[in-house]
């Protein structure tokens, strides 16, 4: 029905192994679509990257496909994005990397999100990797925001423990990095404060019972909230970072950020205090009669406890990033993206480094 409200006629299914066989998600969206199926294409993998889009992008142009819908997590709806520009402009994926190179709409494109996490479904951005170059490129344009989110929070029901809270912490991290950035601005503090109280409460309740519909619901709100938070105000250290140890040694997305998170705010606290005790209210921590200061170092020991209970590993270490590669680590997040927007300006790789080594050591 939407498809149809959008004036399309032939969707191509972007998806991935384990939805499309081991769950009915990916046939009960097939068989709704019915003849406006196109076709299904299921391999794209947890850490997708530019051959994946090229290879969706000539199976959907082979199919005639006028757009597409993905169901999945963020790997599968960033290659979606990316398809969206091979479908419309041809070429090569990597002559579209950077920020507002399109001039115009590209492939409709309608996301169904299975986990409650990476907030994908309504931001401008996808980041893809590049294997060869051992990296992950960014492509952030409006004209690749998701025409649709259908958020049904059955479709998440059946995510794992791990991924459900290593999904939620990148959803917090978002939250708490617009509400920090550079860029910060009122909107985006409203969406991502509300995103931090939302994950605070009902992360536990889906820990403790993934089948609790209420808290799963909650849960990918909380992810679209935070999305759409960073849409508007961008992120910083922490998913610099993120990318980096995504790229070089595969640590899933959410669980990097939540292992950098409360190192990062120890590094910005010099400089944003004041946002991080704003932050930690949102989070219920008790920062009546504190400083700005105070309130901040609170906030980050409350996350560090927070990922403990959820359990989530706590440092670089325990995830297999080898302690030898921290330098060339430090080297690489001085320039991604999203660097530029973090609280404090960072150009010294030093900085960076440290807060890699105490994020590599974890909590004492
Ligand atoms: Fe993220």
């Amino acid at each position: 029905m939407e498809l149809a409200g959008l004036g399309r006629k032939r969707a191509l299914v972007v998806t991935d192994r384990q939805l499309a066989e081991k769950t009915d998600i990916v046939g009960r969206v097939t068989r709704a679509l019915g003849a406006a199926c196109a076709g299904v294409y299921a391999d794209v993998p947890a850490d997708s990257g530019v051959h994946v889009v090229n290879e969706a992008a000539a199976f959907g142009k082979a199919r005639g496909a006028d757009s597409i819908v993905s169901i999945g997590g963020g790997s599968v709806m960033d290659t979606a994005k990316g398809v969206a520009i091979l479908l419309t402009e041809g070429g090569s994926l990597q002559d579209y990397q950077g920020f507002q190179l399109l001039t115009r709409d590209q492939t409709t494109h309608i996301c169904i999100p299975t986990t409650a996490g990476t907030g994908s479904e309504v931001t401008y951005v996808a980041v893809i990797k590049d294997h060869e170059g051992r990296r992950k490129l960014l492509f952030a344009d409006y004209h690749i925001i998701p025409d649709v989110a259908i958020l049904d929070p059955q479709l998440t029901i059946g995510l794992p423990p791990r991924l459900s809270a290593a999904t939620g912490l990148d959803a917090l991290s978002h939250g708490i990095e617009a509400v920090t950035s550079a860029q910060r601005e009122p909107i985006a503090d409203a969406l991502g404060l509300h995103a931090v109280r939302l994950i605070r409460e009902h992360l536990p309740l889906v820990m403790k019972n993934g089948a609790d519909i209420a808290a799963r619901g909650q849960m990918l709100i909380a992810a679209t909230l935070g999305g759409a938070a960073f849409s508007n105000a961008q992120v910083g250290l922490m998913h610099a970072i993120a990318h980096v140890v995504g790229a070089r040694h595969g640590v899933h997305h959410g669980l990097a950020n939540s292992i950098v998170m409360a190192h990062v705010i120890r590094f910005n606290n010099d400089v944003v205090a004041d946002r991080h005790r704003l932050i930690a209210e949102a989070f219920g921590v008790d920062v009546r009669g504190c400083s700005d200061d105070a309130a901040g170092l609170s906030l980050a020991a409350a996350l560090t406890e927070f990922q403990r209970q959820v359990g989530l590993p706590l440092s670089f270490r325990e995830a297999g990033v080898p302690e030898s590669d921290l330098e060339a680590c430090a080297e690489a997040a001085l320039s991604d993206g999203s660097i530029v927007y973090n609280a404090k300006p960072v150009s010294d790789p030093a900085e960076v480094l440290s807060v890699l080594k105490a994020a590599w050591r974890g909590p004492a």
